[in-house]
């Protein structure tokens, strides 16, 4: 049989309580409240690397859930994202325990300059032995534009522009300023770096504006991999200039088709090499070690589950208000300057609260694959040949037994099959993800920056 593709297999996990699934936190069995604890973060850790996980992908909000009812009474009690606590720390933890294990890590652009955001990962990039990913977020939430003294968010398209400004600063930063070479550590000449080799970036930008030395020296990957999840028009230009890995999610296989497709084609129309980007999809995955098993731990998941907690979620990502609506009257299809892709796709199926409620009813809104091992690996599969995703950010249910009955379970029917690794490859998240090299492949953006 020809060799099968490789899935990028990431655990999608949040530095909070309630991140997809809400409500499990009140299940007997789930730790995640334990988020505050470092060992909670080094076991998960070490039990993703056992089943040979590419990242461990930790989604981020610099705001908080205040759409629904108004405010944030749902979000408090239900552990909504709230509290919720900074991204990055925790990876220098994670990576002290693990050797192999890339890190996807959230962090939006509106939260601080690129100049001071550039050394903060080139630091992440160096520590981990050039182990980290970038998920590029342009953030969504009124709520955390008010809380740094604006009077709300910029529009859609231009939270894009800024992000593009953004990363062209970025690239001459982390690609630019120093050469290869500039580090020479060279006892006898004393010539730690050599000034003929670093070389202030200048950028006057619609949005941002830099003169100077970048103050790492290149880190293993320089530019973290770079992660993005838009799926708008503007987001999917923005995913096809610079993303290398698309985060979607996509209801059924010709949904997840037709959106891979179209950040495909959209990345050739921008001079890329469409196989330097990997369309990476959201999914559930409740397993045991028989069918039935499997349904009675799904049920008892259910049973735990806030649906409305959802509604919460849902309300902050598609900027509506689903406190007011009866069950049944159709939602609102006012434009909103939230996640566009969100609001457009509950806007085109006609879905009512009723419905919303009934897909929430594991809180999350990602396709859920219940099962054995076997019939879960399948499902994968059928995702990647039909859907045409080259793998899967996995929700976290109750945690930590999601994760390890995913290891024991489902991680061996997938080698099986021929869709998962049964080793790590050498080398940086880049080489890994793409067997190519550590840095960003000719042709990307940021290899054209230019200081
Ligand atoms: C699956 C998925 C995961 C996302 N994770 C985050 C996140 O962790 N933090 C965040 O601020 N935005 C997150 N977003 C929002 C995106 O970064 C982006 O703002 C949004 O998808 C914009 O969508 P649009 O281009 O469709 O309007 C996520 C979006 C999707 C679809």
């Amino acid at each position: 049989m020809a060799a099968r593709r490789e899935m990028v297999l990431n655990a999608f996990t949040m530095n909070c309580v309630g991140h997809i699934n809400h409500g499990l936190w009140t299940h007997p069995r789930d730790r995640s409240a334990d988020y505050t604890s470092l060992d909670h973060w080094t076991a998960l850790a070490r039990t993703l690397e056992r089943g040979l996980f590419d990242a461990a992908f930790i989604a981020d909000v610099s705001g908080v859930y205040d759409v629904y009812g108004g405010g944030i009474g749902v979000t408090a009690r239900e552990a909504v994202q709230l509290p919720v606590n900074e991204p990055t720390l925790l990876v220098p933890a994670m990576a002290a325990v693990t050797r192999h294990l890339g890190f996807g890590v959230t962090v939006n652009i509106a939260g601080e300059h690129p100049y001071t955001f550039a050394r903060r990962m080139a630091t992440l990039d160096h520590l981990t032995g050039g182990r980290v990913g970038w998920n590029i977020v342009t953030g969504y939430l009124d709520s955390a534009a008010r809380a740094v003294g604006r009077d709300g968010l910029d529009g859609h398209d231009t939270r894009y522009d800024r992000a593009d400004d953004c990363l062209d600063l970025l690239y001459k930063l982390w690609e630019d300023s120093w050469d290869d070479d500039a580090v020479r550590r060279d006892r006898t000449a004393r010539v730690y770096a050599d000034p003929a080799k670093i070389r202030a970036i200048h950028h006057e930008g619609p949005f941002f504006r830099s003169a100077g030395v970048a103050l790492s020296a290149p880190s293993p990957q320089r530019t973290p991999v770079l992660f993005q999840a838009g799926s708008s028009g503007r987001g999917q230009l923005f995913a096809a200039r610079h993303a290398e890995c698309v985060f979607i999610s996509a209801p059924d296989r010709a949904a997840a088709r037709r959106a891979a497709r179209g950040l495909r084609e959209a990345a050739a129309a921008a001079g890329r090499d469409p196989s330097g980007l990997k369309v990476i999809m959201g999914l559930t995955v409740v397993a045991g070690e028989t069918a039935s098993a499997a349904r009675d731990r799904l049920a008892d998941y259910v049973r735990h589950a806030s649906p409305e907690a959802g509604l919460a979620h849902f309300g902050a990502g598609s900027g509506i208000d689903l406190a007011p609506y009866g069950l049944d009257e159709p939602i609102s299809t006012a434009p909103s300057n939230a996640i566009r892709s969100t609001t457009e796709a509950a806007q085109r199926r006609g879905a009512t609260k009723r419905q919303l409620l009934a897909e929430l009813a594991l809180g999350g809104r990602y396709p859920l694959a219940v099962g054995t091992g076997a019939e879960v690996a399948a499902e994968m599969e059928g995702w990647m040949d039909e859907g045409e995703v080259d793998g899967f950010n996995l929700t976290r249910t109750v945690e930590p037994e999601c994760w390890e009955d995913f290891v024991a379970l489902v991680v061996p029917a997938l080698q099986e099959r021929g869709i998962h690794k049964t080793s790590y490859r050498e080398g940086t998240f880049r080489r890994k993800l793409f067997g190519r090299g550590d840095r960003l492949p000719a042709g990307h953006a940021g290899r054209r920056s230019g200081a």
